[in-house]
């Protein structure tokens, strides 16, 4: 507790502290100051000292400590792991396995080894990016929900970069962009108990500061293209943040009160396109989602509801 205090102390200065200050307030001695100081440096929060004191410098480092201060800040207080895995959403599973009775978290990684995409598809994850999985427990949530919380994640990550970018659009179901190239993918699992949700395991994959290799970048950009290198905390913290706050609206009211929004920031609904699914091609044109998410193709007079599918426009 004490290092997060100090950090906490730190974070929120735009001077250096001295080891004296902190410790007259903290009312420990200067070398636990110091050792507290060390053991954030080694969990990799910058952090300079000069004849003034210790200075938190702002970059983007992903600390367990850091992360969950900065939740903790938003009144949310979740165990946060930051660990580099193979697959996060994998990392969670196994979790939950050994820690049924587990409460809400969130699993970070710097990179992923093999992360995994819709469909079966490898998600590229370099170092740079943000790779995190939400693990939520709802409140008496019906398995049918499950689409529509696909589309809330979606429309959460969307509304947090567009206070960075403009230009964000979300393609039937989640993917976001920024103008015709994929920046983020969502991967929705569950865990079930009687028929019902008891556990999403909502998997988000943001491009920020990582390359994009050169045989994706005609289809997939980053985020410090547009903007420069940005802090993946403060990043994650938002989607977090907006998460939380969606999923508690929409287990009171359900989808409605986004819907619009949805419409709104949709690449999709309006246009002409074409939808691989299980089944083979359906070509036709997006008119709307049903209440429970579906999208309502609309072809020589017909409508016809894709479950699941990828769409080209
Ligand atoms: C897609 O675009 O097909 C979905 C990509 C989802 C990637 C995220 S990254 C964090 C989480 N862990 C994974 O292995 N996948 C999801």
């Amino acid at each position: 507790m004490t290092t997060e205090k100090i950090f906490d102390m730190l974070y929120a200065s735009n001077e250096p502290i001295s080891g004296e200050v902190i410790a007259s307030t903290l009312g420990i001695t200067r070398i636990a100051v110091n050792k507290h100081i060390q053991k954030l440096r080694a969990d990799g929060v910058n952090i300079e000292s000069g004849r003034k004191g210790y200075m938190y410098i702002k970059g983007d480092s992903l600390t367990e400590c850091t992360l969950a201060s900065k939740l903790a800040s938003k009144g949310i207080n979740m165990r946060v792991f930051v660990r580099e895995v193979d697959s996060t959403n994998t990392s969670v599973k196994q979790i939950l396995s050994e820690d049924s009775e587990i409460g809400d978290f969130v699993y970070v990684a710097p990179r992923q080894t093999k992360g995994r995409g819709r469909l079966a598809r490898e998600f590229v994850s370099t170092e740079g990016g943000i790779y995190m999985t939400l693990c939520y427990r709802p409140k008496a949530m019906e398995v049918t929900s499950s689409l529509n919380i696909v589309l809330l994640t979606g429309l959460c990550v969307a509304k947090v970069l567009s206070r960075y970018v403009d230009n964000i659009t979300i393609k039937w179901p989640n993917d976001v962009f920024v103008g015709d190239k994929k920046i983020c993918g969502i991967l929705l699992e569950s865990v079930l108990a009687e028929c019902m949700v008891d556990r999403l395991i909502l998997g988000i994959g943001v491009n920020i500061n990582n390359a994009i290799p050169p045989e994706l970048s005609d289809i997939a950009t980053n985020l410090c293209t547009y903007v420069g290198e940005q802090s993946r905390e403060d990043i994650i913290v938002d989607i977090v943040d907006t998460l939380c706050q969606s999923l508690d609206i929409y287990q009171k009211e359900g989808f409605e009160p986004f819907r619009e929004q949805y419409e709104g920031l949709s690449r999709t609904i309006g246009r002409e396109v074409t939808v691989t699914s299980l089944d083979g091609k359906v070509c036709g044109k997006a008119v709307g989602l049903s209440p429970e998410g579906y999208l309502l193709l609309e072809k020589e007079g017909k409508i016809q509801k894709i479950i699941v599918g990828d769409v080209g426009v």
